[in-house]
């Protein structure tokens, strides 16, 4: 048995509609795999609609945090940002992004390893496609801008959600899995990856 730390954890990943029709799934678990992510829970769910709207939990933190990003994004192109204050734009992004989730099926995930949140979101990459560095899932697969998205009314199209703090991760996961779902893997590799004693020569 390993001794795991307490940085050991575990996170909720959705592949939203527009990854899973443009057939990134494996694409996108297969990154996260072979960073020695490891998949404990899967899924393929039509999201219903109270599961989405306690998904985005309409706080001001949220609201905040969605209203600031993108306009300080828009304004360092030089572009108008014309939403009022973070309740009236946090309030039409998350009725979008409730409408989105339940545009087509999601594949629900949960992935478990050494600091995964913050791995998986290093990953997965900027909300925004267009900003997202090459190499990220976003950036490799996306190109969406805040620009595009707000003329048309609609929430991004960047492919996958990651949850963004362990206690996110615990709220998340309840909504999308019971925690019979979720399983536990000792993986043959969890020794090359985590093995305290393992590439030590023997005394
Ligand atoms: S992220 O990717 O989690 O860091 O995103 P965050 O900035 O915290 O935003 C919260 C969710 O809102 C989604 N979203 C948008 N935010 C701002 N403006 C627009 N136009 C927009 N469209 C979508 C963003 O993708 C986050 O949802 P998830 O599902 O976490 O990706």
């Amino acid at each position: 048995m390993l001794s795991l730390g307490k940085t050991m954890e575990q996170t909720l990943i959705l592949v939203k509609p527009d990854g899973v029709e443009r057939g990134l799934v494996g694409e996108i678990f297969a990154r996260l795999q072979r960073a020695g992510l490891k998949i404990v829970a899967l899924k393929m769910v039509k999201a219903t609609a109270e599961q989405c709207d306690k998904h985005y939990a309409l706080t001001e933190e949220w609201m905040k945090g969605v209203y600031d990003k993108a306009k300080a994004k828009m304004e360092s192109l030089g572009q108008p940002f014309p939403y009022p204050d973070h309740k009236a734009y946090g309030g039409m992004i998350k009725d979008g992004l409730v409408e989105f989730l339940q545009a087509g099926p999601i594949v629900a995930a949960v992935f478990e390893g050494e600091q995964a949140v913050a791995q998986t979101r290093k990953l997965v990459g900027a909300t925004e496609p267009a900003s997202s560095a090459p190499g990220t899932i976003r950036g490799d697969f996306s190109i969406d801008t805040y620009a595009l998205s707000n003329s048309q009314n609609r929430p991004l199209r960047n492919l996958i959600h990651a949850s963004g703090t362990v206690e996110e991760a615990k709220n998340e996961m309840a909504i999308w899995f019971k925690p019979e779902e979720i399983v536990s893997i000792n993986a043959t590799v969890d020794p090359v990856l985590y093995g305290a004693d393992r590439y030590r020569l023997a005394k």
